[in-house]
């Protein structure tokens, strides 16, 4: 029996494990993290993450054949397979603060194998590393290896969260890369042969070791640099009475374009599209790449642009000031059905309205009360972040109330911001809220979700992303 052990049981390592486990009965899987709350709860019946489907696919084989597990020793060393998905933060001090990737998980899980491996292994990077982090990690093992002959492989994951389970049950491709050794090739063959449990041998892509760790901080960037184009867009959309919606079906009908990540939003979130692009930045100018660092980074200002752009607009519209007028937030994960909020846009608009001394009052149906409040107060590390945006100061954090129901969050209300797009707030009762709220009511929606033009029957002043203005917007104009 094959044994595979993941190291870190996160967004990543969580679901990709339960859709093997499910997928190969006749493997044993076990997933394996240094925080015993985390493994506590992926025993329980509330798993640590929130994403559709995946409570399915654990119950089916938890104690089974997939495990988890705080005896990290003991499973990575019986394991034949050890998958490392741990966390790669972007350092916030030292050489390359700001940009470069943080691998102090990654080392210390590198150096914990090597002294408690017996046998061969194969090494596989999942969680996504800098271009060259195989070569380090090689180096640690071999240079503690007690003849104990390791192959490291690169197999990067490309789910998304909120569809994370479809995405792993139908993966576009998996990419696997590895050394062109004899040794390097067969590891590869026995990565290969899990995933062809379920996955179609042309889907599964071999290619070497660089081209699979730098395939991934591409890809994130050309789908980040899809967003950043659009929402580019949709300002000279609102300058211009374009419609961004328009725009999008338009361009996304030429097959070359094709019509996915074309959404104008206030800006988009998540742990990877930033990290992996500032990631992407740093090796560039390491390389000596200064014109290519610069390009890529682009697509991280304009997203700053995007959210500071949507904050502006809020106070210019409300007689440029927001102070001490109830503002509703909708949605603070950085997408919809997840709870995730790392990297959020809804961390800089709260931020950007906070600043500006407004009331705010967030609901959102995934995320708790606790975490809102650790990230608003959270120091970002400034690379070369628009400074209106700081985090918020302990005092003003008293401004900010966590409800549990959006009519609660927009009683008596200004207005309001949708930040993520959660489907019931496409369902909610707009004459009830509009009822409640102070006059005149704003919506501004940062996901296009609602529809405007009900809204404005309703008797509501609405804001839609790269949408033609309402003539009171157009009388307040915004000034990025
Ligand atoms: C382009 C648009 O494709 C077309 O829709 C529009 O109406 C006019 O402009 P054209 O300039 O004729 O058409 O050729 P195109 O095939 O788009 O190529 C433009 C340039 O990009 C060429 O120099 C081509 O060699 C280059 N190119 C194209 C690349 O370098 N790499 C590619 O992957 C594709
Ligand atoms: C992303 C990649 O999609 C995935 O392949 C990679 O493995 C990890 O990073 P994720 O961050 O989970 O996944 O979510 P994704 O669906 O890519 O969305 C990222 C952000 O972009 C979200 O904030 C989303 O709201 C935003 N977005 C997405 C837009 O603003 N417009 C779009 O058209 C698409
Ligand atoms: P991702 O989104 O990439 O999955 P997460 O932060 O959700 O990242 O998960 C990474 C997990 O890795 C965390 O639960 C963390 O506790 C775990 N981890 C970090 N270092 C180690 C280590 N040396 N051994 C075991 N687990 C680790």
């Amino acid at each position: 029996m094959v044994k595979i052990c993941c190291i870190g049981a996160g967004y990543v390592g969580g679901p990709t494990m339960a859709v093997i486990a499910i997928k190969c009965p006749a493997i044993e899987v076990v997933v394996v993290d240094i925080s015993k709350p985390r493994i506590d709860a992926w025993n329980s019946d509330t798993l640590p993450i929130y994403e559709p489907g995946l409570d399915e696919v654990v119950k089916a084989c938890r104690g089974k054949n997939l495990f988890f597990s705080t005896d990290v020793e003991k499973h990575v060393a019986e394991a034949d397979i050890i998958f490392v998905s741990v966390n790669t933060p972007t350092k916030t001090r030292g050489l390359g603060a700001g940009k470069a990737a943080d691998l102090t998980y990654w080392e210390s899980a590198a150096r914990m194998i090597a002294d408690v491996s017996k046998s061969d292994k194969i090494v596989v990077e999942k969680s996504t590393v800098p271009v060259k982090t195989a070569e380090a990690i090689e180096k640690i093992l071999t240079h503690n290896s007690k003849g104990i002959n390791y192959q490291i492989l690169s197999n990067p994951e490309f789910l998304a969260e909120g569809t994370a389970i479809d995405d792993l049950f139908k993966p576009d491709r998996v990419l696997i890369g590895g050394r062109e050794t004899p040794g390097g090739q067969k590891a590869i063959q026995a990565l290969k042969a899990v995933y062809a449990h379920w996955v179609p041998e042309e889907n599964i892509i071999t290619t070497n070791l660089w081209s699979a760790e730098l395939s991934k901080l591409a890809a994130n960037a050309f789908l980040a640099q899809r967003i950043s184009s659009v929402n580019a867009m949709s300002a000279l959309c609102e300058a211009t009475g374009a419609d961004v919606s328009e725009v999008s079906y338009a361009i996304g009908k030429d097959s070359r374009i094709g019509p996915k990540f074309l959404s104008a939003s206030v800006g988009f979130g998540g742990s990877c599209f930033q990290k992996d692009i500032l990631n992407l930045v740093y090796i560039c100018e390491c390389n000596g790449l200064p014109e290519v660092a610069n390009y890529w980074k682009q697509v991280i200002k304009i997203n700053d642009y995007q959210k500071s752009r949507f904050v502006n607009r809020v106070v210019s519209s409300m007689f440029n000031t927001v102070s001490g007028k109830k503002v509703a937030v909708l949605g603070f994960a950085f997408k919809k059905d997840t709870g995730d909020t790392r990297e959020a846009p809804a961390i800089d608009v709260c931020n950007g309205l906070l600043g500006d001394k407004a009331q705010v009052s967030i609901y959102d149906p995934q995320v708790t009360g606790e975490q809102i409040q650790r990230d608003l107060a959270m120091n970002k590390f400034d690379w070369d972040h628009p400074m209106h945006l700081q985090p918020t100061s302990p005092a003003a954090l008293k401004q900010v109330s966590v409800v549990w129901d959006a009519y609660e969050a927009t009683k008596d209300a200004h207005a309001v911001c949708i930040l993520t797009e959660w489907e019931e707030f496409k369902k909610l009762d707009y004459q009830k809220i509009f009822d409640n709220m102070q006059k005149p009511a704003f919506v501004f929606d940062g996901r296009n979700v609602v529809d405007a033009a009900k809204l404005r029957e309703i008797g509501f002043i609405v804001y839609s992303i790269g949408k033609p203005l309402d003539a009171w917007l157009k009388d307040m104009p915004a000034v990025a």
